[in-house]
């Protein structure tokens, strides 16, 4: 087995900041200390000037994911390598349960879907659509298979949403098997009669998705999930969260000492309603949900994160293309996939705008792009930490690295970047996926089908 030894760099942990060495056998962190020497490795790299991070952890994607009658646009092959290219090296996508199937069957499905195209390591978890009675245990089922983690919908009625009873059930059922609930917190059935209402006054271009989709319909969900997470004693994670109105039921829910866990997004972070109001159809770039919101939210998404009200950033990556993908919705705007692209360049913007701009720490950036997702989602310390003992996942990050974010040159198998011409400084010069060299100078090296499938241990939340 190799040997690999890192010397002169920084080593950035979610608490510390440190000058030392680290040296990796095979895919494993043997040791973290200053002065290794150099004679102890097959392999030695010199680190000067760069930062060494654990690698990134996006906890919410959708690759090859099929939605409103075409597919996303990456599937696990191009997917993870513009992950890797960005500074992830681990994944947690999302398998869904077809209503009236068993999860064990979508479980097979997207394992078949990672075979021989992941690069980089990937867990998953389940969207439960469907949950009999006679099902409940086929949770924990999942979770003696490592999907320590649901997601269920408040929203998208006839298609994924499930009723508060479902949601109750499988709450409760995560306190006997420690797993964790994920919400997609909207109120679905309301946002419905808004969109009806919109459409039958002939309100079809892509800007109605956002005007349709309230704040509040947002915030009443996550108080919804929240309570209903506390009459069945368990902790919740909100996904995609988007506004200052959401964000106060979860601070308030936090200041009460619940276990009410959430992550926001960069597009919710640097994007607003008012950036893309004027757009008309090139408005379908950025149709996802929750829809973008008015700027006045960012400063208090971005206070959030310092404050850890929020405690992860992920991307939500759910790329459709333009061209082909986008226009189904062409005549109406509920017919436009939901979704967009951003898995290369979540660390590359939290790095420029979160620690570039002052908004936190480098350790706060570690944490919430790495060793929170981690915690929370039952992978640390095998993932998410530079120490000895963990899996030798390491990003060589170059502080000071500057490009602009554009479609003719990521990675994504995708036709436009929500971020284009974005200028940022920092980037991932060399990434490390167990041990292994993936990424060497910005350029993808690694081999598709490396990635191995992450069993993730049910912990119930209990992180910190
Ligand atoms: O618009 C989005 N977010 N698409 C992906 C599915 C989801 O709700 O996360
Ligand atoms: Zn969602
Ligand atoms: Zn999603």
């Amino acid at each position: 087995m190799s040997s690999l030894l890192i010397q002169n760099g920084t080593i950035v942990s979610a608490d510390s900041t440190v000058q030392a060495d680290l040296l990796v056998d095979g895919a494993i962190i043997k040791e973290v200390r200053a002065g290794i020497p150099a004679s102890t490795a097959d392999t030695v790299v010199d680190a000067r000037g760069l930062l060494l991070l654990p690698g990134g952890i996006d906890a919410h994607t959708h690759l090859d994911m099929p939605f409103g009658g075409t597919t996303s646009a990456d599937d696990f092959e191009t997917g993870t390598r513009a992950a890797a290219i960005g500074g992830t090296t681990t994944i947690v996508d999302f398998a869904i349960q077809a209503r009236g199937t068993k999860m064990r069957t979508a479980l097979d499905m997207w394992w078949k879907k990672a075979e021989g195209k992941a690069c980089i390591d990937y867990g998953l978890h389940m969207i439960v659509t469907d949950l009999p009675d006679a099902g409940l245990e086929d949770m924990d089922d999942m979770v003696r298979e490592g999907v320590a983690s649901f997601k269920l919908f408040m929203a998208y009625p006839n298609m994924l949403m499930v009723d508060d009873a479902t949601i109750f059930k499988a709450l409760r059922q995560t306190a006997k098997n420690g797993a964790l609930i994920c919400m997609h917190a909207e109120n679905g059935s309301v946002i419905d009669v808004i969109v009806q209402q919109a459409l039958a006054e002939g309100k079809t271009a892509p800007i109605y998705h956002a005007l349709t989709r309230p704040t509040r319909a947002e915030a009443e969900a996550v108080h919804r999930a929240i309570a209903m997470a506390e009459m069945a004693g368990v902790p919740v994670y909100i996904v995609h969260l988007s506004s200052e109105d959401a964000l106060n039921q979860v601070r308030e829910a936090r200041d009460c000492g619940l276990p009410a866990f959430a992550e926001t997004c960069p597009q919710y972070l640097l994007l607003s309603l008012e950036d893309v109001a004027d757009k008309g159809w090139e408005g379908a770039k950025y149709v996802f949900t929750p829809p973008l919101r008015e700027r006045s939210n960012q400063p208090k998404l971005w206070d959030g994160l310092r404050k850890d009200h929020l405690q992860v950033v992920s991307t939500d990556h759910c790329p459709f293309c333009f061209e082909d993908q986008k226009a189904l919705g062409k005549d109406n705007f509920t017919k436009i996939p939901n979704g967009g692209p951003g898995i290369e360049n979540r660390l590359q913007l939290l790095h420029h705008h979160g620690v570039g701009q002052g908004n936190f720490s480098l350790n706060r950036f570690v944490e919430l792009v790495s060793t929170a997702p981690a915690r929370i989602f039952g992978m640390y310390p095998k993932k998410g930490v530079l120490a000895a003992g963990s899996d030798a996942d390491i990003v060589l990050w170059d502080p000071i690295a500057e490009h602009t974010i554009s479609a003719k040159t990521h990675a994504m198998r995708v036709d436009y970047s929500m971020f284009e011409g974005f200028h940022v400084r920092g980037n991932a010069r060399d990434v490390y996926s167990r041990g292994e060299l993936i990424v060497s100078k910005g350029k993808f090296i690694g081999r598709p089908g490396r990635g191995q499938y992450l069993r993730r241990e049910a912990r119930g939340g209990a992180w910190k």
